[in-house]
Order: C-alpha cells, then sequence, then structure tokens
C-alpha cells in the first residue's frame, strides 16, 4: 500500500465508524502491518492509506501486532509527558509534543472480537497518533503554530512535487 502525504486531503477528513467487521478486515489490516513494517514505523491508521474508516494497527518492537477497529479513548491520565513523534506521512520530520501518559482504550480486533487496554509509555503515545489520524489530525497540529509553520514549509520545501496532487 502507499502511504499518503502530508497535503493529501484524506489525511485531514474524518474517519467512518466501521460497520460490521467482515473477514475482509483481516485482510486490510495485514495489508496495513505490511505496510508498517516496510517503513518500519510504529503505526499506521487507515487515512494514511486512503482507507477512511476508523482502523488503525500498531506493532512495536518486542510486541504482538495490534489492530484497533472503532477505538475509543475512554481514559487519559492527567500527567503528560513531552516527547518526540513523527509520523510515516511526514517523513524525514519530527517534533516534541505534549500527550498524556497513559490512556485506556476500548475497540475491535481484525476478528471483531472486543478488547480493553492500559496503556503506558511508547504504547499510550502511539495509540493516541493513530487515534488523532481517525480525527484528520496529525501530531504537527499540537506543535505551536510558529514551529508546524516552520516544519509544514520546510518539509514543502524539500518534497515540492510530493506535497501537491494532480
Ligand atoms: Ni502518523
Amino acid at each position: 500500500m502507499d502511504i499518503l502525504k502530508l497535503g493529501m486531503p484524506e489525511l485531514r477528513q474524518k474517519a467512518l465508524p466501521v460497520s460490521r467487521i467482515t473477514p475482509d478486515y483481516e485482510l486490510l489490516a495485514q495489508n496495513m502491518l505490511d505496510t508498517l513494517h516496510k517503513y518500519k514505523g510504529a503505526g499506521l491508521a487507515g487515512p494514511q492509506v486512503g482507507v477512511l474508516e476508523r482502523i488503525y494497527v500498531i506493532h512495536l518492537e518486542r510486541d504482538k501486532p495490534l489492530v484497533f477497529i472503532n477505538p475509543s479513548i475512554t481514559e487519559t491520565s492527567p500527567d503528560t509527558c513531552l516527547c518526540e513523534e513523527g509520523c510515516l506521512s511526514i517523513p524525514g520530520f519530527w517534533g516534541d509534543i505534549t500527550r498524556p501518559k497513559t490512556v485506556r482504550v476500548q475497540a475491535w480486533n481484525e476478528k471483531g472480537r472486543p478488547f480493553t487496554l492500559e496503556a503506558s509509555g511508547l504504547l499510550a503515545r502511539v495509540i493516541q497518533h493513530e487515534y488523532d489520524h481517525l480525527e484528520g489530525v496529525l501530531y504537527i497540529d499540537h506543535l505551536s503554530q510558529v514551529k508546524r509553520e516552520r516544519l509544514v514549509s520546510k518539509y514543502e520545501r524539500l518534497n515540492k512535487t510530493g506535497a501537491k496532487r494532480k
């Protein structure tokens, strides 16, 4: 699968709930995980591959891959942490973002089984980053306006054709 990059309108749309988790979603999740591995990322959301549905996959080193369909973040800790984040849709760039340290998330997996997860550390961070993608939000939206504009203009300068679509 190709990963859509900054500037593509799909990345700014709100993804729709999955109405029924059919066997097609096992295949979609596997394709998304294959793409995630190919580009050595930590997480990948539907809108990043042009699928405007509420699904994302996460695979952290030494952990099993996780598939989240129709996720909801039901709790976030008041404690926050400032950590560096990047995104496969904005390759080559990073920014320091403040987010809650721990989250509780409820979702369904690719087989249609519901699960609840308490996450901290990197997993909590990636869950929030990917969830944002379903809302059409990118990590750069959490930066100050000055930092965001600086990053975007540098990105556009380096990707003159990639940022535009015919
Ligand atoms: Ni991302």
